[in-house]
């Protein structure tokens, strides 16, 4: 059975965009593929994190996995730092990068732009990724599009290790879907939605309730037209909106272009609302259950315990190969 591996930070509220580019697939792939999904509490303190905010996080994050429907039974749900092989084999994949890869990476960019002080775990991040991938010898990475350079230097790694100490690692392929692989921004269609962005208008959370996301969604920015047609370029807040109703109405964005025909955006958006929310509530109601029940610590032990297994494993491999003196 080929595996499949991806991972989410529990750095704030997750969004529509977490969703619909990534988590939708877990829940899809988890049917044919041997699944590790997991919250990533090592890559989450790249950047400052509050204590109690970060427990409560990745509790929330793991919580919502399962309520979305990853079933702990047929995947393995765990927390990247219960299992210490990432933490040991992102420092031997830190060792195998060059400077100049992690300097190229727009997420990098991005993030430490106008900052001050950015921390060496920053620069390091996409190392630690590699190693989450590579642990596993996942075939498969369900991610958004903004982690495609990330895994092409997965790739290159993996490639660059394979050639010096002899083939073992996998080439992960990425699992990117078609349409919602880039959801953008309410406020601004010229960036992505994201949990990090200070203004919560410009994101619609995982956890919001039904009125909440009916004002986001009417409040999200359109242009001055009133035609619902998907063009990236010359209506791209519009398009947005289409791409997002597309995921949750399980229409195509030709079907609701001629659904719309001839009307405004405002029963679009109307209806847009009532599809998000009938996507999030079945999700939200069991997120309710789950966090109530206590269960999750449950899951995450022994989804950690499968998944240490495979990991150290490889880790043990990887080490003997590059010529460290094993313990008996
Ligand atoms: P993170 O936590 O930023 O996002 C989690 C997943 O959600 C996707 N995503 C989006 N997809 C569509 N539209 C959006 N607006 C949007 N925002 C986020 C992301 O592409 C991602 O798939 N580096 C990763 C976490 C990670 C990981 C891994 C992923 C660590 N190790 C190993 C895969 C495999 C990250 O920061 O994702």
């Amino acid at each position: 059975m080929k595996r499949v591996l991806s991972g989410i930070q529990p750095s704030g509220s997750l969004t529509l965009g977490n969703y619909i580019g990534a988590i939708q697939n877990f829940v899809k792939l988890q049917h044919t593929h041997q699944c590790y999904f997991m919250v990533v509490d090592l890559h989450a303190i790249t950047v400052p994190q509050e204590p109690k905010a970060l427990r409560e996080q990745t509790e929330s994050v793991a919580a919502l996995f399962v309520a979305a429907g990853i079933d702990p039974e047929k995947a393995n749900v765990f927390l990247q730092s219960h299992v210490p092989a990432h933490a040991e084999l992102g420092w031997i994949m830190t060792t195998l990068t060059h400077m100049g890869e992690l300097e190229r990476m727009t997420q990098f960019k991005d993030k430490s732009s106008g900052k001050e002080s950015v921390g060496a775990g920053l620069f390091v991040y996409p190392s630690l990724m590699a190693a989450d991938i590579l642990l596993y010898n996942a075939d498969l990475v369900p991610v958004g599009d903004d982690q495609k350079q990330h895994l092409e230097l997965t790739r290159d790694l993996a490639q660059r290790f394979n050639q010096r100490f002899g083939e073992y690692f996998t080439i992960p392929e990425p699992y990117i879907p078609e349409v919602g692989a880039r959801i953008m921004s309410l406020d601004d269609a010229s960036n992505k939605m994201s949990k990090s962005n200070p203004n919560p208008g410009s994101y619609i959370a995982l956890l919001d309730p039904p009125d909440v996301i009916r004002k986001k969604i009417s409040r999200a920015t359109t242009d001055s037209g009133r035609e619902i047609k998907y063009d990236v370029k010359a209506k791209p807040e519009v398009s947005n909106l289409l791409s997002i109703y597309s995921q949750c109405a399980k229409l195509s964005i030709a079907n609701i272009e001629a659904k719309y025909e001839g009307q405004g955006y405002g029963q679009f958006k109307k209806d847009l609302a009532e599809h998000v929310i009938a996507t999030l509530e079945p999700i939200q109601q069991r997120y309710r259950e789950i966090r109530s029940s206590g269960k999750i610590i449950d899951i995450l032990d022994k989804g950690a315990q499968r998944a240490s297994e495979a990991a150290d494993e490889t880790l043990r491999n990887v080490k003997e190969r590059m010529g460290f003196l094993l313990r008996g």
